[in-house]
């Protein structure tokens, strides 16, 4: 199995550009079992996506990925559809369940598997169901599988989410979407990768409106039959975690092809942490930080400061003078990156749904593993700002979601190679 070796303590300069969002992607990759012809550009070559494709294709779409410029194709077959998704897709990836919501849409019926929960939580399904069952699915549970039907076709509804999940506002809208009659969803998911769904819906013909937390879809069936183009948002946890790493480690790093617009609440936060950074137009340059300053946070949803960002947050408080706290109020098992980061030197104490890290303290390399996407990625920071050599298992989790990982930070002078 392949590991990651780190040689840390390395000033690093230079610039990166940053990738297209996975977890904007997916969602569009899902809503293409709507339409005729597709054409994504600024795909992140990753395995989530790769696992997607899979999907699709099993159901009967044809997907092909040109590799050098992240374009990837989908067309619909329209013949031979399976609707399906089986278990051994959704276990790996969680939003293979997105492809309810289309195919019960369009093809009035889906068997999808229960992905399960994962490293970081329980993570259920039930708003998902809710909201199809109020568009007019009937759903049963039978044998691990969501056995969804909707024989007339699904109807416009008025739904109010009990609380808020990025998933089940998505599966929604993507249901609502191919709905007879309008539908009202409130109390939705607003981050970004939604609105990036409902861009790339309203080019279909379809009238999808987003007015705070209430989104409006009037859909549409009917087949445009040409090539429907979309570029895809960029990958807001990939800038976060680069800034934090320039934060750690960089004497002056350029981060490129974003909006900083979408990234308010993480700047205002490493702004006040006194990380050293200049927002341009389509970049952020974070230069070497002279002091970093202790803080309190609570993830939240969007604006609020991501779930997704909070492992790698965590090792820059490490290096911050004083009592620094965050609280996890979205995920309740995502704390597993804290006994590998106590392992390297950290002084961190759980208390509930709050870690509070008493820093600074001196981080030293050690063979660790993650359990998880972002609390891998948590370890890379670590080990970038460590002394000697850190050894990360269980790569495959980074390869999930990070495109070029290394490449992107051996192109800044890190000392990081795969063994
Ligand atoms: C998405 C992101 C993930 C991110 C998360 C929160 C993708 C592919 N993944 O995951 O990276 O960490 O948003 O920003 O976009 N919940 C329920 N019932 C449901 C659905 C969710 O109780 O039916 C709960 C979850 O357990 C969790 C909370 O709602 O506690 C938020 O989860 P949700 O927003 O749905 O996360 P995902 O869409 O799975």
């Amino acid at each position: 199995m392949q590991k990651l070796l780190i040689n840390g303590k390395r000033e690093l300069s230079g610039s990166i550009k940053i990738s297209g969002s996975k977890n904007a992607s997916l969602p569009i990759l899902a809503a293409t079992i709507l339409c005729d012809k597709v054409k994504l550009k600024n795909v992140p070559l990753v395995k989530d996506i790769f696992t997607m494709l899979e999907l699709l294709r099993f159901i009967g779409l044809s997907a092909t990925i040109q590799k050098k410029n992240g374009i990837i194709q989908v067309k619909s077959n329209k013949k031979n559809i399976k609707t399906l998704a089986p278990y051994n897709l959704v276990k790996t990836m969680r939003a293979g369940v997105l492809v309810l919501g289309p195919l019960v849409a369009k093809y009035k019926k889906a068997k999808i598997s229960l992905p399960g929960g994962c490293a970081i939580g329980t993570r259920p399904v039930n708003l998902h169901l809710f909201a199809l069952k109020k568009l007019g699915a009937k759903i049963k549970i039978k044998n691990g599988y969501i056995v969804a039907e909707a024989k007339n076709g699904l109807y416009g509804a008025d739904i109010k989410f009990p609380s808020i999940s990025v998933g089940a506002t998505e599966n929604a809208i993507l249901a609502a979407f191919n709905a007879k009659g309008k539908t009202i969803l409130r109390n939705c998911a607003i981050e970004p990768e939604v609105k990036d769904l409902i861009k790339f819906l309203n080019k279909l013909g379809g009238k999808v409106l987003i007015k705070g937390r209430k989104i409006s879809i009037s859909g549409s069936t009917k087949n445009l039959n040409t090539t429907i183009t979309h570029e895809i948002i960029f990958d807001r946890i990939e800038l976060g975690t680069y800034m934090i790493a320039a934060a750690l480690v960089g004497k002056k790093i350029i981060l490129n092809r974003i909006d900083p617009k979408i990234v308010k609440k993480e700047i205002e936060i490493l702004k006040k942490m006194g990380v050293r950074l200049k927002v341009n137009k389509t970049s952020i340059e974070i230069i070497k930080s002279l002091e970093i300053k202790k803080i309190n946070i609570e993830t939240k949803p969007y604006p609020g400061f991501p779930t997704d960002l909070q492992a790698q947050l965590m090792v820059l408080m490490i290096k911050a003078k004083g009592k620094s706290k965050i609280k996890e109020n979205i995920f309740e098992n995502r704390f597993m990156h804290v006994p590998e980061l106590k392992r390297m030197g950290a002084n961190i104490e759980i208390k509930n749904k709050t870690a509070i890290i008493n820093g600074p303290s001196k981080l030293t390399g050690a063979e660790v593993m993650a359990t998880d996407l972002r609390a891998s990625v948590s370890l890379v920071l670590a080990g970038l700002v460590a002394d000697n050599r850190t050894i990360i298992n269980r790569i495959y989790h980074l390869e999930r979601g990070y495109e070029l990982l290394e490449k992107k930070l051996k192109n800044c002078k890190a000392r990081i190679k795969r063994i």
